[in-house]
């Protein structure tokens, strides 16, 4: 009885991610169906969020700086209360730049989303940008975003990821989910974007009430609820940043990001019926696997543990392969991140940092 009913729970676990695997593969060979325009030339407002990152904000405003025409560039630091100097290298930064850079400091901290909506009341751009301070975009990233906003159906446009740093785990795990990413995009929105470089226009920003702060995947949930008012929000695969993986900490980390997905899933589910069609198979795909799938496998494992002490041999040998299986690369990687997934779930139990 707990034999079968645990392959059951093995089969959705794997299966379900496979199929969606299986049909996001098909997406892919997709075309964009998004008219680009090279030489569209928005002003943009860059808002650069900061906490303590004096090590990278230096290098982060060039970066920005160099990625669009300065005259119609726009930055916005907004530092919380940072306690390393942040604010100071940003300033003295914007003296000599060149570039319209406003710093804004706020007394205390309270948390990115109240900072970018902070900031987004002071931008002036039609094109607003999230720019995460501790990540680099490529020298073209930003224009080539901007290009594919001058199409009317797309309102949020964001980059596949290379990770640098961290162990070597995070980039089994990065190629597969961008992939995914921009499969998804093709198919027509993604519900999951990135704060190392997330465009909006203005007024698809303004019409959703800028950015949730009751949870942590701000960019993410944003671009869900733009998806949700019909225009395209995508991650774009000629769009590429660099993020930072942070070497200490790294699981807690992982955790992190996971609890911001999961809150932000929880809170796009009562949203589904409302879904364009296409972006409804995405969203409630993402969400199952982000929210219920992990505990296909917890109970797998649970179920077929159960058997294998009641004497199943078959049961043990299930066991012993799954435990073998994590020689292998990809499953190790997937089952990692399971764990973190149901981690953070009972952390948001708790919290909700
Ligand atoms: N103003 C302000 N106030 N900025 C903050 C605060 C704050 O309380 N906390 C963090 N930041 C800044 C950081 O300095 C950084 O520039 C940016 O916000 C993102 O913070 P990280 O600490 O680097 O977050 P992360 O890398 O774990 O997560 C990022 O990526 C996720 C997935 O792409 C964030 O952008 C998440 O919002 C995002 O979901
Ligand atoms: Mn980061």
């Amino acid at each position: 009885m707990f034999f079968e009913l645990g392959l059951a729970l093995a089969a959705l676990h794997f299966g379900v991610p496979l199929g969606y695997y299986a049909v996001a593969k098909r997406w892919l060979r997709k075309d964009w169906g998004i008219k680009e325009d090279g030489g569209y030339r928005p002003k943009i407002s860059v808002i650069i969020p900061t906490y303590n990152e004096a090590e990278h904000i230096a290098q982060r405003l060039e970066n920005v700086a160099q990625s669009y025409p300065r005259d119609k560039l726009e930055v916005v630091v907004v530092d919380g209360a940072s306690t390393d100097g942040t604010a100071e290298i940003a300033e003295k930064w914007a003296e000599k730049a060149g570039v319209d850079v406003k710093v804004v400091r706020e007394e205390r901290r309270e948390g990115k989303a109240k900072s970018l909506n902070r900031a987004l009341g002071l931008a002036t751009g039609e094109v607003v940008v999230i720019a995460d301070a501790d990540a680099l975009w490529a020298p073209d990233a930003l224009r080539r975003a901007v290009a594919k906003l001058a199409d009317p159906s797309v309102g949020a446009v964001s980059c596949v990821k290379r990770p640098i740093g961290g162990p070597g785990i995070e980039e089994g795990y990065r190629g597969f989910y961008n992939a995914l990413r921009v499969a998804e995009s093709k198919a027509w929105s993604t519900p999951i974007f990135h704060g190392e470089l997330a465009a909006f226009k203005r007024e698809a920003l303004e019409a959703v009430g800028g950015f949730p702060t009751d949870i942590g995947a701000d960019d993410s949930h944003t671009a869900t609820l733009i998806a949700l008012r019909g225009l395209r929000a995508i991650v774009a695969d000629d769009v590429l940043c660099v993020e930072t993986v942070p070497e200490e900490g790294y699981h807690a980390w992982r955790i992190r990001r996971a609890q911001h997905l999961i809150q932000h899933f929880a809170k796009a589910v009562p949203l589904l019926r409302k879904a364009p069609r296409p972006f409804r198979a995405v969203l409630a795909a993402e969400a199952y696997l982000h929210l219920v799938n992990p505990w296909m496998f917890a109970g797998a494992v649970a179920a077929l543990t159960v058997s294998a002490a009641a004497g199943s041999w078959p049961a043990l040998a299930a066991l012993a392969l799954g435990v073998a299986l994590l020689a292998y690369k990809p499953y190790k990687t997937w089952a990692t991140a399971q764990a973190y997934l149901m981690a953070a779930a009972v952390k948001n139990l708790r919290t909700k940092e």
